[in-house]
C-alpha cells in the first residue's frame, strides 16, 4: 500500500521539496498560511498531503494526547519523540516544535540548549517558544544559531495559572499595548513568524498591520496573516474542551465511535472476519480435526451476545 519508509505512493506523491522558514516568512500578506498540529506519522501524512503549511507539534500534546487538563507536564523527550514520527509524514509542510514549559523561561543558554536539542533529537525544522518581551534576548540567540523560531503571545497556556484560566488575552487598552509590544519585540528579535491566540480580532488586526513577519491567529480573528487549529479539534476528536474558535471541519471522533460500534457488533456476532478477510484452510489438516480439538478442550463455541446499543455511548459523544 505505501513505499519504502511509509512514502505515498508514487501517484498521490506530492513534490518531496519542503517549505521552509524563508518561505513562510515571505507570504506575510499573501496566501494565507494554513497550521495545524501534529502528533504521529500517519496524522501528519494525512495533513501534509491535505496540503497543510505548517505542521507543530505542539505542547498541546500534553491535553490531547496524554490527557492533562494542562501544557505543563510536556517535555523536551516527549516533544523530541513525537517530532521524529511527525516528521517521517511531513513530506512538504515544514514541521515546526513547541518548547515545553521550563524547558526555555529558566535562562537563554538552556533555551538555546533545548532549542538545538529540538533540531538535533526532533527533526525540527524550527521551533516555537511563548511570550512577548521576556523572551527577546532567547529568540535573538536562538536565531543566532541558526534555528528559525515563531514566536507566541496573546493566551500563553503555559502561564495558565498567572492568567487564572484559558482566558481571552489584550482587553483592554493598557494589555491590548502588551500583547503588541510583545509581538513587536518577537519580530526585532528576528521571529519568522508570530502566533497570536485568543485575543479580540481588532488587536489582531492592529498586531498584523504593525509587525513585518506573518501572524498565525487561533482565537484572534480573520485578519492574520495565516490559522492554526489544534488537529483534534479540526476533525471533531476531541469533546472536552470545546472553544468557540475551534471550528470542526469534521465529525471524525462521530465515525470513529460507529466504526468501532460495528466492528464489535461484528466480532460478536462472527460476521467478522468473514472469509474474504481469512487466509486459505490448511489443507492438511480437516476441518473435522478442528472440531475434533475444539470438543476435547471442552470449549464449545458461546453464544453471540448482542451488539452495542446507542445507549452505550458515553454522554459526551452523543451530539445530535
Ligand atoms: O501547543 C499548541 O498546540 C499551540 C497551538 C495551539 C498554537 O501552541
Amino acid at each position: 500500500m505505501y513505499g519504502p519508509n511509509g512514502a505515498p505512493p508514487a501517484s498521490r506523491a506530492r513534490p518531496a521539496r519542503k517549505i521552509t522558514a524563508p518561505e513562510i516568512r515571505a507570504r506575510k500578506g499573501a496566501t494565507p498560511i494554513s497550521m495545524i498540529t501534529a502528533y504521529d506519522f500517519t496524522m501528519a501524512r494525512l495533513l501534509d498531503e491535505g496540503g497543510a503549511d505548517l505542521l507543530l507539534v505542539g505542547d498541546s500534546l500534553g491535553m490531547v494526547v496524554q490527557g492533562h487538563p494542562t501544557t505543563l507536564p510536556v517535555t523536551v523527550e516527549e516533544i523530541c519523540y513525537h517530532g521524529r514520527a511527525v516528521a517521517r509524514g511531513a513530506h512538504h509542510a515544514h514541521v515546526v516544535g513547541d518548547m515545553p514549559f521550563m524547558s526555555f523561561q529558566v535562562s537563554v543558554e538552556r533555551a538555546l540548549d533545548n532549542a538545538g536539542k529540538l533540531v538535533k533529537e526532533g527533526s525540527f525544522e524550527s521551533i516555537k517558544l511563548e511570550g512577548g518581551e521576556e523572551v527577546a534576548e532567547h529568540v535573538r540567540r536562538i536565531v543566532a544559531a541558526g534555528i528559525p523560531v515563531m514566536g507566541h503571545v496573546g493566551l500563553t497556556p503555559q502561564s495558565v495559572h498567572a492568567m487564572g484560566g484559558f482566558k481571552v488575552q489584550g482587553k483592554g487598552d493598557e494589555a491590548a499595548e502588551r500583547v503588541l509590544e510583545g509581538a513587536r519585540a518577537l519580530e526585532q528579535a528576528g521571529a519568522y513568524a508570530i502566533v497570536l491566540e485568543a485575543i479580540p480580532p481588532d488587536l489582531a488586526a492592529e498586531i498584523t498591520a504593525a509587525v513585518s513577519v506573518p501572524t498565525i491567529g487561533i482565537g484572534a480573528g480573520p485578519s492574520c496573516d495565516g490559522q492554526v487549529l489544534v488537529c483534534y479539534d479540526l476533525l471533531g476528536m476531541y469533546p472536552d474542551l470545546q472553544p468557540k474558535f475551534a471550528k470542526r471541519f469534521a465529525e471524525v471522533g462521530e465515525q470513529i465511535m460507529a466504526a468501532t460500534r460495528a466492528y464489535v457488533g461484528e466480532v460478536r456476532d462472527r460476521s467478522f472476519p468473514a472469509a474474504e478477510h481469512t487466509f486459505k484452510p490448511n489443507g492438511t489438516r480437516s476441518a473435522k480435526h478442528a472440531a475434533e480439538a475444539v470438543a476435547m478442550a471442552g470449549n464449545p463455541m458461546p453464544p453471540a451476545p448482542p451488539a452495542l446499543s446507542a445507549d452505550e455511548i458515553p454522554p459526551h459523544w452523543q451530539t445530535h
